[in-house]
């Protein structure tokens, strides 16, 4: 511990020298694999996708400053997943409706559109759910949809500000879905949207709800064992049949992604974790990314999270 503590002072006073000696030394600080952008913040991953043999990931970022605000989605591309090259981040200029930010979402392709679907948060902090387009292949210039924000308001039950993250679309019997976090009369709740395209989307109730909280959490940031009554970025992982794995990042003082595997039933469905593990869940559950399907072929996604969340795996077999 005190180790890490000495490292990370040397760390940052290097760091710190380095950036009065300019950007070469600052370049020499990057990491070397990991997506990064030149400089200030980053968080959760956004829209992982492979369009015409390129991989894109998008984040949240700061333009402005190496603290949380301001928040657009940041862009790099890549062939290898090894080597990235940074686009100019996306969704700045804020309209009024986001005028709190970009925040987090997928791309996904709805009604045979691709789409970024994401939450835009105004200057109350309410959360909304919004979509824009690409205007080509290259995914670098997007243009918002006019029917923004395309869901106004959650359900009865959620309140304006926990409200967020809609997981990329997917298909069940005919129909396309997406999953929204959310805080659902004080439980973290994964609540189902039917989308008839990436601008009509219908509440559909709740697709999985975390346990209730134990008794004395009046939020979910009072304290890790409250982190389950708000669900972030949750998403959804065919393992094949009716089997799906739930990953969602259980936030406040916690900071901790879960995921459940489980099945999947009903129309509209319902996720419900339990049965046997499939030996693919593995693959969600490391801490590197790990793409599965894409807009081409599927659809990609990871359980990257920034580094000092840890990440664990948890089905409900025999609990
Ligand atoms: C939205 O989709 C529903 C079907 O899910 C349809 O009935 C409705 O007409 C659509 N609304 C618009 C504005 O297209």
């Amino acid at each position: 511990m005190g180790c890490l503590m000495l490292r990370q002072l040397l760390c940052c006073a290097a760091l710190r020298r380095g950036l009065a000696q300019g950007d070469a030394y600052a370049r020499r600080m990057q990491p070397r694999y990991h997506v990064a952008p030149e400089r200030n913040w980053l968080n959760d991953p956004n829209g992982l996708a492979q369009v015409d043999g390129v991989y894109h990931v998008f984040f949240q970022h700061n333009e402005r400053a190496p603290t949380w605000g301001n928040i657009v989605w940041g862009h790099a591309t890549s062939t290898d997943l090894a080597r990235w090259t940074r686009e100019p981040p996306i969704l700045r200029d804020p309209p009024p409706y986001e005028a709190g930010g970009a925040w987090s979402g997928s791309l996904a392709r709805v009604g045979g559109r691709l789409a970024a679907l994401y939450t835009c948060v105004d200057g109350a902090r309410a959360n909304r759910q919004c979509a824009a387009f690409p205007e080509d292949a290259t995914l670098t210039r997007w243009v918002r949809a006019v029917e923004n924000p395309v869901v106004a308001a959650p359900p009865p039950g959620v309140p304006g500000s926990l409200f967020r993250d809609p997981t990329e679309a997917f298909a069940w019997r005919g129909r396309t879905y997406a999953g929204v976090g959310a805080s659902l009369d004080g439980r973290g709740a994964v609540l189902l949207y039917e989308a008839a395209s990436a601008t009509n989307w219908t509440y559909a109730g709740p697709l999985w709800r975390a346990p209730p909280p134990p008794p004395g959490c009046r939020g979910w940031t009072d304290g890790p064992r409250c982190a389950s009554m708000m669900v972030e970025c949750p998403d959804l992982f065919a393992l094949g049949g009716d089997r799906y794995a739930l990953k969602a990042s259980l936030g406040g003082r916690l900071r901790r992604d879960v995921v459940l595997v489980g099945t999947m039933s009903g129309d509209p469905p319902a996720f419900a974790p339990g049965g046997a593990a499939p030996r693919a869940a593995a693959a969600a559950s490391g801490p590197r990314p790990t793409p599965r399907r894409t807009p081409n072929s599927g659809r990609a996604s990871t359980a990257a999270a920034p580094t000092r969340r840890r990440v664990s795996r948890t089905t409900a077999a025999g609990a």
